[in-house]
């Protein structure tokens, strides 16, 4: 193997959230595991590290830019290869998150009071830039039957057709459930936003990481110039580096644009993040493909073990994301419960009821990481719920 994902790297003491905290924000016990945030326990790829490299031995870390030709190639040449999106760089703006970019877009393009759809369960910062700016969440939640997530486009309409609810923030891939939307669905959601003046958010910052077999679409290769849309990604979960701080966001109507740059504000570029990310959108696709079959594993590893210890548990298909989402209610709904006993066994996740009340009896396990904490983490959770 050219890449070792097995190798462990003790990460403790390292002010990384992950392994200092839980997700109640108490200290991890002695040799806890901790599976919950979304970064990875893997090197990154070997050319991320020796860009790093050469740029610390450089030894000054002056002010930077990103605005120059090799840079922005990087980006739109990885989304062509990839995904066969061929971006317009014009409509490209940079921001250190997509979390705080979002929170811009809410601020912007909405007024106080507005209703902004979300489809939970679903990632939770996105409840939260909407209470934050002083807008309201709306739900359109998934509808989850025969073990498969989908969307209720029929309460969708209705949301979208309230003439006080004016944005709405797409998850695609969809993190937790792992639903990759099919171009038809996409097609729909934008339809219905389109004809309700709702502008469409589309978070695509998991679409790298899918199981073998599965294409991502992304909303602007379907809809390049609509004005009516907004799609964010990142290097940073894709490539492991969300301490570094960057993503794109592209906003094809100008004044929009206008109004999300000014909101972004003045950035500092980190030269070290620059670096990272053309090393990793160009040098570093066979490490990606590398990753995608280790997690392909992770995720077999991980439903034959629960099945084995827990017959009882299910988890949906997950065609995306590196996260999984068992539905562990035939042994108890109340995962806060749960979340805290395993925390303090030595095992850190999360529980579903955290991404929306539609999450109760399921958990969110973070799969990225060696194999073998997975067959530790399904051991502590097996004897939590059967002793
Ligand atoms: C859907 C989604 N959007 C955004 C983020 C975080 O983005 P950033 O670190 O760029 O703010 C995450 C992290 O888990 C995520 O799952």
């Amino acid at each position: 193997m050219k890449y070792n994902f097995d190798e462990i790297i003790d990460r403790r003491g390292t002010h990384s959230t992950k392994w200092e905290i839980d997700t109640a924000h108490q200290p991890l016990v002695p040799n806890a595991i901790s599976m919950w945030i979304a970064d990875m326990d893997f090197a990154v790829a070997p050319p991320i590290t020796e860009a790093l490299r050469d740029a610390v031995e450089r030894r000054i870390y002056g002010y930077s830019d990103n605005e120059f030709a090799e840079y922005k190639q990087a980006v739109s040449g990885f989304y062509h290869r990839r995904h066969g999106w061929q971006m317009n760089l014009e409509q490209m703006v940079y921001a250190c998150g997509i979390v705080p970019a979002l929170s811009q877009i809410v601020a912007h393009a909405t007024a106080p009071g507005d209703g902004v759809i979300i489809q939970p369960p679903v990632y939770p910062p996105f409840s939260r830039v909407t209470s934050d700016n002083g807008r309201r969440i709306v739900e359109n939640p998934l509808i989850y039957e025969n073990g498969e997530y989908r969307m209720d486009f029929e309460d969708l309409a209705r949301k979208a057709a309230d003439p006080k609810n004016t944005l709405m923030i797409l998850c695609s891939p969809h993190n937790p459930v792992g639903r990759v939307w099919t171009p038809e669905e996409l097609r729909e959601v934008y339809r219905i936003c389109h004809e309700n003046g709702v502008l469409l958010v589309s978070d695509e910052i998991h679409c790298d990481l899918l199981r073998e077999g599965e294409t991502h679409t992304p909303m602007l290769s379907l809809f390049p110039d609509a004005q009516d849309l907004v799609a964010c990604v990142a290097p940073t979960k894709t490539f492991n580096i969300a301490g570094l701080g960057c993503s794109f966001v592209f906003v094809p109507n100008p004044e929009l644009r206008q109004k999300i740059t000014d909101g972004i504000g003045e950035l500092i570029v980190n030269p070290l993040t620059t670096e990272a990310v053309i090393a990793a959108y160009s040098r570093c696709d066979d490490w990606l493909d590398a990753l995608r079959a280790y997690l392909d594993e992770n995720y077999r590893f991980f439903r034959e073990s629960l099945c084995k210890r827990l017959p009882k548990a299910t988890m949906p298909r997950m065609a995306g994301t590196y996260l999984a989402w068992p539905d562990i209610s035939a042994y108890t709904t109340d995962t806060m419960a749960l979340e805290k006993l395993l925390a303090e066994r030595g095992l850190s996740v999360e529980a579903g009821v955290r991404f929306g009340a539609q999450g109760e009896g399921f958990l969110r396990i973070n799969l990225a990481c060696p194999r073998s904490y997975i067959a530790k983490a399904v051991e502590i959770l097996a004897d939590a719920l059967t002793e």
